[in-house]
């Protein structure tokens, strides 16, 4: 067991252009499940390469279980990576494939058969060991893969999209067993995916990468309630985060601060939401200035009609054309749009009767609202 840390590990790839992985800092404490996110390109796998000893850094330090380990060779580092495409030997028995690593050591061939006898129970392999690669399907071919890293017993396991190349009912099985085995096993692991989901059920940390950058480190629910920034809250959840660009209302203008979108109704009028006066207190610096408003599509449900004689509109509701209704069973998805163009999605308890084209009135939870600075990775305000 140890800890893996990161200290401003950077890598510039002759002729590369930009950084690919730009000044990263991150430790993966002793014991625990991390899992590094983001999307194509943003550097997951070149970081794992490094740690890994595949790749040499360009600058920073890599810390293993206290040792700086940016001169050591791979295979000094006692850590297994497992990766997408498994690479067993396929003209090995997968006895021979688990076994490879020990043998390629000296272990004595009792110990082996001991090790390996042992990891097959665990992954529930013993009836293929007499099969080569060939013979087994993906999931099997996948178990296998992690067997020949846990039957090391390396001080840190590094998984690089490690279920890519499954179905996706497979996927969610196997992904269930990873996490059951890590809490067995309490083996340091470093697991690089680019899907969220994936990365939230699986980590206690989750650390999503945008550009070479770390955007966000912390438990996956820390980071679907307190999204840093614009990129981190659109990224991490699903269905996608809603934003809409507006402004904040001037100080005095209300009690509380408004926010007043660009985007309008079907009678060209701005829509209107309300903050709490906790996030007033909090949004203060920002009054009267341009920010960009988050809605997550499971904070807003279906509103009653309103009362006749009301203002129109009311404040912390949409009311949009329905483009398109989505079933999942239990809930839905509405995608809808406003007068103006922009896609907004609520994800709402499942109903009949919602009929496309037709007018749909949404409300948000005020206590759920968002707010970030404008831009791409506009600082969250809230
Ligand atoms: N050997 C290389 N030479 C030059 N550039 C490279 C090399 N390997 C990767 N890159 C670049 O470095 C960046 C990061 O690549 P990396 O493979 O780490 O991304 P990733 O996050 O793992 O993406 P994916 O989800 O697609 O696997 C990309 O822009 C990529 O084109
Ligand atoms: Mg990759």
């Amino acid at each position: 067991m140890a800890e893996i840390r990161l200290e401003g590990v950077t890598k510039v790839y002759p002729r590369g252009g930009a950084a690919a992985v730009d000044s990263v800092s991150l430790t993966v404490p002793d014991g625990s499940f991390t899992v590094l996110v983001g999307p194509s390109g943003c550097g997951k796998s070149t970081t794992l390469r490094m740690v890994a000893g595949l790749e040499e850094a360009t600058d920073g330090r890599i810390v293993i279980d206290g040792r700086t380990v940016n001169d050591v060779p791979p295979r000094d580092r006692d850590i297994a990576m497992v990766f997408q495409n498994y690479a067993l030997y396929p003209h090995m028995t997968v006895r021979q494939n688990l076994g490879f690593a020990l043998r390629m050591r000296r272990t004595p061939r009792a110990e082996i058969e001991r090790r390996v006898g042992e990891v097959a129970r665990t992954l529930g392999i013993e009836d293929l060991l007499d099969r080569r690669p060939g013979q087994l399907s993906g999931g099997q071919r996948q178990r296998v893969a992690v067997g020949r890293a846990i039957v090391r017993e390396p001080k840190a396991f590094l998984f690089d999209e490690p279920l890519s190349n499954l179905d996706a009912r497979l996927r969610v099985s196997t992904r269930a067993e990873l996490k059951a085995l890590h809490q067995r096993l309490r083996t340091t692991t470093l697991y690089v995916t680019h899907d969220q989901e994936e990365a939230m059920t699986l980590g206690d940390q989750v650390v999503v990468m945008c550009r070479g950058r770390v955007q966000q480190a912390g438990p996956p629910m820390e980071i679907y309630r307190h999204p840093a920034n614009r990129f981190v809250a659109g990224f991490v959840g699903t269905p996608p985060m809603n934003f809409i660009a507006g402004t904040l209302s001037k100080p005095g203008e209300y009690e509380n601060a408004h926010f007043a979108s660009d985007a309008t109704n079907l009678v060209n009028e701005r829509f209107v939401f309300a903050f709490s006066a906790e996030q007033s207190e909090r949004l203060r610096p920002y009054f009267g200035e341009p920010i960009v408003l988050g809605i997550r599509p499971q904070a807003l449900s279906l509103a009653a009609e309103q009362e006749p004689g009301r203002d129109f509109p009311d404040t912390n509701q949409f009311v949009l054309e329905l483009l398109v209704v989505e079933p999942l069973g239990d809930t839905m998805d509405l995608v809808c749009q406003t007068a103006s163009g922009e896609r907004i999605v609520a994800r709402v308890p499942a109903a009949d009767g919602l009929i496309p084209g037709a007018t749909v009135r949404l409300e948000a939870q005020p206590a759920r609202l968002h707010a970030f600075e404008v831009g791409e990775f506009g600082a969250a305000l809230l």
